[in-house]
């Protein structure tokens, strides 16, 4: 394996744009911050795409859900795009971490950063292409904490889709959506169709967007997750456009620690 120094690692960044995880390579020096001090980038200078730093939101809640960290515990991030949840799940010593997505574009970047980041380990984890369709006809075994960020509304079936993450999880499942708010309806679901090639997009053109919060409670007891909290939750009424995270767990009372409505 070749060693690159800052310059080259940073000329590999700017050209592997567009990016959308801020991940630390090591200190000082991340993928975002080789465009900016702020750590930001304008969507117009990269392909549309925003540039997110997550990484201290994940850390609370892996904290709060593992105060003894996550050393014997395994994680999956159902379309990981950069990998960054994989890599920080990897500093709190998850045993194993597996990290998909359909595009090629987002698991060279993970592999990118897999392969020079120094400020931790980054073995025990694993990162592949693929469908989360296919997923079932792999044997990944089941994990402790399950991602599931940013697909759902990507889906033309998102409760196969996301039936297929809950079947593989074992206590926590992090369902973080869009929303198309309709008050009339808040138990529905609103079609909707978008590009297949765009690289934040899905890949079946057909999409659906839950019109309520009310729609993901119903689908996630469903499931057979037994507690629900919301984590995150902001609506544009002017635009009917909304955002939600919601934290699912199997064991009732697990997630009595987080502070958020309850929906059970
Ligand atoms: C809005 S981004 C969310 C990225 C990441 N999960 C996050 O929350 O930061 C949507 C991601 O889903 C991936 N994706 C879309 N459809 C997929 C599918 N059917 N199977 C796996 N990944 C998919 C895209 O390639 C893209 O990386």
């Amino acid at each position: 394996m070749t060693v690159l120094n800052r310059e080259e690692l940073a000329s590999k960044i700017l050209e592997m744009r567009p990016w959308h995880h801020d991940i630390e390579l090591f200190d000082d020096f991340s993928t975002g911050l080789v465009f900016s001090e702020t750590r930001k980038l304008p969507k117009e200078e990269n392909d549309d795409v925003t540039l997110i730093s997550p990484r201290k939101k994940f850390m609370r809640q892996v904290n709060a859900l593992f105060p003894e960290g996550m050393a014997n515990k395994s994680f999956l991030d159902c379309a990981c795009n950069g990998g960054g949840y994989c890599f920080w799940a990897r500093e709190k010593d998850v045993e194993r971490a597996v990290g998909f997505d359909v595009r090629e574009h987002w698991i060279e970047q993970a592999k990118f950063v897999q392969e020079n980041r120094t400020a931790f380990p980054t073995d025990r984890i694993e990162f592949q292409v693929m469908d989360l369709y296919d997923v079932p006809k792999h044997d990944f075994g089941t994990f402790d904490m399950t991602y599931f960020s940013g697909l759902f509304y990507h889906l033309p079936d998102p409760v196969t889709g996301l039936k297929i993450a809950a079947d593989l999880t074992t206590d926590v499942l992090v369902l973080n959506t869009a929303l198309l708010l309709d008050p009339d309806n808040p138990r529905g679901m609103t079609l909707a169709m978008e590009s297949r090639t765009k690289v934040m997009s899905g890949v079946h053109e057909l999409a659906w967007f839950p019109n309520g919060k009310e729609t993901l409670r119903d689908i996630l007891l469903w499931l057979g997750f037994k507690d629900l909290k919301v984590g995150m939750f902001n609506e544009s009424n002017a635009r009917k456009r909304g955002r939600i995270e919601i934290l699912a767990a199997r064991e009732a009372g697990r997630l009595d620690n987080f502070v958020g409505e309850s929906l059970i």
